[in-house]
């Protein structure tokens, strides 16, 4: 069932890196009816407030990708928000949209679902085989009850609702608050302030030995809409790009585009987290599609929008302030 130009689609968290990017791509590609509601307007935590919007602006699609999101720093000093905001967000609007018959929902995991050690690359079936990464547990546990949710309201109710899990996201709209943000925007920012403050030395937490795969957020978004018109299984599936750098190499990567003279330091104090999260794609690329954006082109792309936001006169602090 593909949705049309005219449906009436709710995409939640539209001001966020991934509710923004969809935005975008709806807009581009002459969407005409999206329903958006930011957080002063509907907080999705609130229950009955998630029903009385169901009930008056009845869309037909929902993009659910609200929710309270963080790099280690973020997941390790504020494990209960992450559990409390992300379960009570993802109960409210999937169960919302049954009572109000929403024709299909598509709902943002986050690889961090999968176990600490689970065999590389992931593939969707490894989820719930070992314990979690212990500094996003709390996180991961809100969002493996948010695919459950999906699967359990299929199977009950017929519910088409269906659960995608992405790799590591960045670009335009990315956080880049140095308390809450994740590894790239985080770096992009340091290496940024270093080249402005005369510092010679960027800090990087950890060895610099983990492996990471990241995906530009605008490839996220067209996978969103791919989704939306091409899956209907009760099982999640996975978007990624299926290759991986490590840490060290990215920050040489930010290095090489933000401030080429300043020099790396590895912080071996600090946690590394999982030494390695490479998703298996093979089951998106086998329904059709691939991703478009490289690191360094995405990388540059990223911090051209930075620059261009603080040439607006925004401030370099705060959520998404830059
Ligand atoms: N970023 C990544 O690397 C990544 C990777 C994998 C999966 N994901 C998943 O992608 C989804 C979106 O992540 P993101 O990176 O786009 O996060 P984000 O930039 O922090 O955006 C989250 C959005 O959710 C909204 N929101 C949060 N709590 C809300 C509430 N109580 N009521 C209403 N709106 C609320 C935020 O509103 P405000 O603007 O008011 O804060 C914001 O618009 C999440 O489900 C996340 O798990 C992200």
């Amino acid at each position: 069932m593909e949705f049309r130009k005219n449906s009436r689609i709710f995409v939640a968290g539209h001001k966020g890196l991934v509710g923004s990017a969809i935005l975008r791509l709806l807009n581009n590609e002459g969407y005409t009816n999206i329903l958006t509601a930011d957080r002063q307007a509907l907080d999705l935590r609130e229950q009955s407030a998630v029903d009385h919007w169901f009930q008056v602006n009845k869309p037909e699609y929902v993009f659910l990708v609200a929710g309270t999101v963080g790099g280690i720093m973020a997941n390790s000093t504020r494990p209960a928000e992450f559990l409390y905001d992300n379960i009570m967000i993802h109960a409210n609007v999937i169960h919302a949209s049954y009572l109000h018959s929403v024709k299909k929902l598509l709902y943002l995991g986050s690889s961090c679902i999968y176990p600490r050690e689970a065999q590389q690359p992931i593939d969707e079936s490894q989820l719930l085989q070992g314990p979690l990464e212990p500094t996003n547990e709390a996180y991961a546990l809100a969002k493996i009850s948010g695919i459950k949710m999906c699967s359990t309201y299929r199977a009950q109710y017929g519910c088409n609702f269906i659960s995608a899990m992405p790799t590591n996201l960045y670009g335009p709209g990315d956080n880049f608050d140095l308390h809450s943000s994740h590894v790239l925007p985080a770096l992009m920012r340091k290496f940024y302030d270093a080249s402005h403050s005369g510092s010679q030395v960027v800090e990087v937490w950890g060895t610099g030995a983990p492996l990471r795969e990241f995906l530009h957020v605008d490839d996220l978004a067209e996978a969103c809409v791919y989704l939306m018109n091409h899956y209907d299984d009760a099982d999640h599936i996975n978007v990624g790009t299926g290759t991986e750098v490590s840490i060290a190499e990215l920050a040489e990567l930010i290095r090489l585009v933000v401030s080429p003279g300043t020099e790396i330091r590895f912080d071996r104090t600090k946690p590394d987290g999982t030494p390695r999260k490479l998703l298996n794609v093979a089951k998106i690329q086998d329904l059709g599609w691939n991703h478009k954006i490289s690191l360094e082109v995405g990388i540059e792309m990223t911090y051209k929008w930075f620059l261009s936001q603080i040439g607006h006169g925004l401030e370099l602090r705060g959520h998404r302030n830059v």
